[in-house]
């Protein structure tokens, strides 16, 4: 079976990855970034020329590139067709993409295929960070939770981890990507039924893994 699943759902720049990776580390769990599938398709759409805004000209393509997420929580890797694509994956032109190229049902249902395959490869269990796994990708999941953080606490983050100097343009960016992923009408941003909701903007980092550690720790 697919053992113990973990969902983590949130707005842009919440602290999901650094949470997520540092709860799986402390639970001895796997971990996987959906975030960086969709990063990871958006990539290669760009690469290969695709508009991005033409909902029908990402469809017919979507089925092309493979992507194949690693998921060690201490050293997470993602590729497209057997390349690295961590680092580019990060670019602006990605950040700009990635929001419209997910909201395409095609490319939901193709990355969802390959998120249900990597849980259910996951032995002991797994936590899973995105935007609709605990509505969608894992709905039966014991234990779900919804970060958030105030849009100046998550800029401020954010800027720092990929050393941006405008912190206003990472705003209105995370913003933006929110505006849109709330929005969409299939699978959006949603508190999942049973989500646990933690506002970060209070917590430090270990707080708030220590907070999730609890969470599962009583479900076991
Ligand atoms: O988590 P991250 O910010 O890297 O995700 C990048 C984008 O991928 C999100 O803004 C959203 O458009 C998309 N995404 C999604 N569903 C997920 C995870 C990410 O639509 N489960």
């Amino acid at each position: 079976g697919p053992g113990l699943v973990v969902a983590i759902d949130g707005t842009s720049g919440s602290g999901k990855s650094s949470t997520s990776r540092g709860v799986a580390t402390r639970l001895g769990l796997r971990y996987l970034d959906t975030g960086a599938m969709f990063r990871a398709m958006t990539w290669w759409m760009l690469q290969h020329g695709v508009d991005v805004h033409d909902p029908a000209a990402v469809a017919a393509r979507v089925e092309e590139p493979s992507i194949a997420s690693g998921t060690d929580p201490q050293a997470p890797t993602i590729a497209v067709d057997d390349a690295d694509v961590a680092g580019p994956i990060r670019s602006d032109a990605v950040n700009a993409a990635v929001s419209p190229v997910s909201a395409v049902p095609a490319v939901r249902s193709r990355l969802l295929r390959l998120q249900r395959e990597v849980i259910a490869a996951a032995g002991d269990g797994i936590v899973v960070e995105g935007r609709d796994i605990g509505s969608v990708v894992a709905p039966d999941a014991p234990v779900k939770v919804y970060l958030s953080a105030d849009p100046a606490a998550r800029a401020a983050r954010r800027a720092a981890e990929v050393g941006a100097a405008d912190v206003a343009a990472t705003r209105e960016s995370l913003l933006a990507r929110d505006r849109i992923d709330s929005g969409r009408a299939t699978a959006p941003l949603v508190m999942a039924d049973g989500a646990v909701h933690i506002d970060t903007t209070p917590y430090s980092l270990d707080e708030v893994i220590g907070l999730v550690v609890d969470l599962v720790e009583a479900v076991e």
